[in-house]
């Protein structure tokens, strides 16, 4: 499953880049106001599609861009073609492929690529994650005032009242710094290896997070809900190193 894993997420990648280059007006769409989706994100998840029912045709499928699909049995295989469309579109290099397996509802296998960046994160449950094959870990950091987090504003995106902009002043002037890539799923990531000390977010969907959240947990980080439980990311997604997860829950719930 792991080496299948990489050979389609590399190669859906691929595409990303051979795409974004030559990418026009023509070949955007709009979920809503803000919420973009190129011709890319389309054709990348068709060919992850693909290349999942070729191989394991048993096997669920949930695309952001192409919904349920495939059998309902144990297996379901969770993807976002393109998680940083906008980054994407905008020609810049913050966006990733993300690939989650779940077994009866349990993440077992996530992969995260981000192909502009030459960075591929990936891990099964209980052996562990990895970052360009190397083994990762979260980082050590146990003061707010040492930690750089990241962000972002789906919710803004979504047109909400209650949003993360009140979050936001309240936490990051107790931050040695911010961070707002425009990819959840890398975010995750950066958590994973020590990159950032923490990730909080609103209004993600299981797509966004699925694999990078299993990257975070085999790295040994926490990941939460805003109230410190397990009901993300409808209530919220937390990703931290166990000394700093307690102070966003406290922040946050
Ligand atoms: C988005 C990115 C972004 C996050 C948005 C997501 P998409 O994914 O992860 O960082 O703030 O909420 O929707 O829409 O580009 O796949
Ligand atoms: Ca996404
Ligand atoms: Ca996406």
């Amino acid at each position: 499953m792991l080496s299948f894993l990489k050979d389609i997420i590399t190669r859906a990648g691929d595409i990303c880049l051979a795409e974004q280059e030559h990418l026009t007006i023509d070949d955007l769409a709009f979920k809503s106001r803000k919420d973009l989706v190129t011709a890319t994100d389309k054709n990348v998840e068709a060919f992850i599609t693909r290349q999942i029912q070729s191989r394991f045709p048993a096997h669920g499928i949930l695309g952001e861009e192409s919904g349920r699909s495939g059998t309902t049995g144990e297996f379901l295989w969770i993807i976002d073609p393109i998680d940083g469309t906008t980054s994407f579109f905008h020609g810049q290099p913050y966006y990733a492929v993300s690939i989650a397996l779940e077994k009866a509802g349990e993440t077992i296998l996530g992969g995260v690529f981000a192909p502009a960046l030459g960075q591929l994160f990936y891990a099964q449950k209980d052996k562990g994650a990895f970052f360009n094959d190397r083994p990762i870990r979260v980082s050590d950091t146990r003061a707010m005032e040492n930690a750089v987090m990241a962000t972002g504003f789906a919710c803004l995106r979504a047109g909400l009242e209650h949003n993360n902009l009140v979050h936001f002043n309240r936490i990051v002037p107790r931050l040695r710094d911010i961070r707002r890539c425009g990819s959840a799923a890398i975010d995750l990531c950066y958590v994973a290896c020590g990159k950032l000390d923490g990730f909080w977010e609103m209004n993600l969907n299981v797509y966004d997070v699925a694999a990078g959240i299993l990257v975070v947990t085999e790295a040994g980080g926490t990941v939460s809900d805003f109230n410190g439980e397990t009901h993300f990311p409808e209530n919220g997604v937390i990703a931290a190193n166990q000394h700093l997860a307690p102070f966003l829950v406290d922040q946050l719930q």
